[in-house]
């Protein structure tokens, strides 16, 4: 089965096709086309994801890399199109807050063949409405003039089967699975423990109860005058320090809050806080305090991360653990995560995403794509929305 998937929901524009074959059990993967353009370099001046510029730069972007996505799936065939009045007419409706989305999308179909796919994929949500928005309008008329089935597929559904799969290249598969599966999903938005009980059906464990784990390393990074987004910068200031064996002696103390209280739950806008009150009596940081800063900011999160990791997992009994989500592209956690799996919980199997599938793409959306619609889960598109909350459980 091809899936053509496409992911708007937040400040990446991308747009993949991939091929499927197998099923819930142990299903393949080949990446036939995949092609992404991050706009960060634009919000940075903004110090974090401004939507209405998101959503621009989507339109924009949404037909170049479609093109490019069907050429290197070499399923992008030239031939002059005739288009029905009545098509044409539901595109440009659909498309009618994005006029430059519509000609050149209304341009690319004169010109091309039906592509040879099965389905369209595309993020419904959790993400930023006026982003998922274009992003959902452009599969409803790919779906109107191409006469394919669109999945609605959830973004963070997309985060858990992107660290399930394993291979290399553009070769995937998600096999041998051993359920349940807990997922720890960590991004600018979402802090949360999921337990897949069954294959694609999910219950809540626990969430933040404020900050997303993301959102306060972004805002932490802003306080140490480090660029969006600041996850990175933090963790390249906090491993300056760390040499290996060698604990860094910091002079910075900082909580760790809900770490005993029984629950699943988390809260980090304590934590943000706490770096807040450290600063306002000082004349900025030197940069080796910046750096240990950093580094007890990066031990804090990760201690509490892991403590209520490790407390799911026993009132659970998952047997895999996976953590999605662009949070769980950083080295300590990924460092933590895999010394104490090995461990505390040696019977667990930990599946952490490739560095190229931790940040959002489309080929986790076709991952979702392809399960939903083996199941013949597909959207009505008249119905479909989206939905900047759309939660997994
Ligand atoms: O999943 P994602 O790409 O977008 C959504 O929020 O859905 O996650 C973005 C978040 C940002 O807060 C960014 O600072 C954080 O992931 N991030 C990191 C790292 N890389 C990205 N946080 C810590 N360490 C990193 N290496
Ligand atoms: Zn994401």
């Amino acid at each position: 089965m091809k899936i053509l998937a496409i992911e708007t929901s937040c400040d990446e524009t991308a747009i993949a096709v991939v091929d499927a074959t197998g099923d819930e059990k142990a299903a393949q993967f080949r990446v036939l086309g995949n092609a992404l353009l991050s706009q960060v370099e634009i919000h940075k001046e903004y110090g974090g994801v401004f939507p209405a510029l998101a959503k621009r730069e989507h339109a924009k972007n949404l037909v170049p890399l479609l093109e490019a996505a069907l050429e290197e799936a070499e399923l992008l065939r030239e031939d002059t199109q005739a288009i029905s009045q009545e098509t044409h007419d539901a595109i440009t409706k659909l498309l009618e807050r994005e006029p430059t989305l519509d000609e050149q999308l209304l341009a690319f179909l004169a010109e091309t063949e039906t592509p040879e796919i099965d389905a369209i994929a595309v993020t419904a949500g959790p993400g930023l409405e006026p982003a998922l928005w274009v992003g959902i309008n452009f599969a409803k008329a790919l779906a109107l003039a191409w006469q394919k089935p669109i999945v609605a597929v959830n973004h963070m559904e997309g985060h858990v089967l992107a660290a399930l799969a394993r291979g290399e290249g553009d070769a995937l598969e998600i096999k041998d699975v051993a359920m349940p599966v807990l997922a720890l999903l960590i991004s600018g938005g979402h802090t949360e423990l999921v337990l897949m009980k069954e294959w694609l059906a999910y219950e809540l464990l626990g969430q933040t109860r404020d900050d997303a784990v993301g959102e306060a390393y972004d805002k932490v990074a802003r306080m140490l005058g480090l660029p969006y987004p600041g996850g990175p910068e933090v963790s390249r200031l906090s491993e300056s320090l760390r040499t290996p064996d060698v604990g860094c002696p910091t002079p910075y103390i900082l909580p760790r809050p809900m770490l005993h209280d029984g629950t699943c739950d988390f809260s980090f806008a304590g934590l943000k806080t706490a770096v807040l009150y450290l600063l306002k009596d000082r004349d900025g940081l030197s940069d080796d305090e910046k750096a240990q800063l950093a580094y007890e900011f990066e031990n804090a999160v990760a201690d509490v991360l892991w403590k209520k990791t490790s407390r799911a997992l026993l009132d659970s009994g998952a047997r895999t653990l996976v953590i999605g989500g662009g949070v769980s592209a950083n080295t300590h956690i990924r460092r933590v995560f895999t010394e104490k799996i090995a461990s505390e919980h040696p019977g667990v199997e930990l599946r952490i995403p490739s560095a190229a599938l931790t940040t959002d793409n489309a080929i986790m959306i076709a991952l979702s794509g392809f399960y939903r619609a083996l199941r013949k889960e597909f959207a009505d598109p008249a119905a479909l929305s989206a939905s900047g909350t759309r939660s997994l459980a």
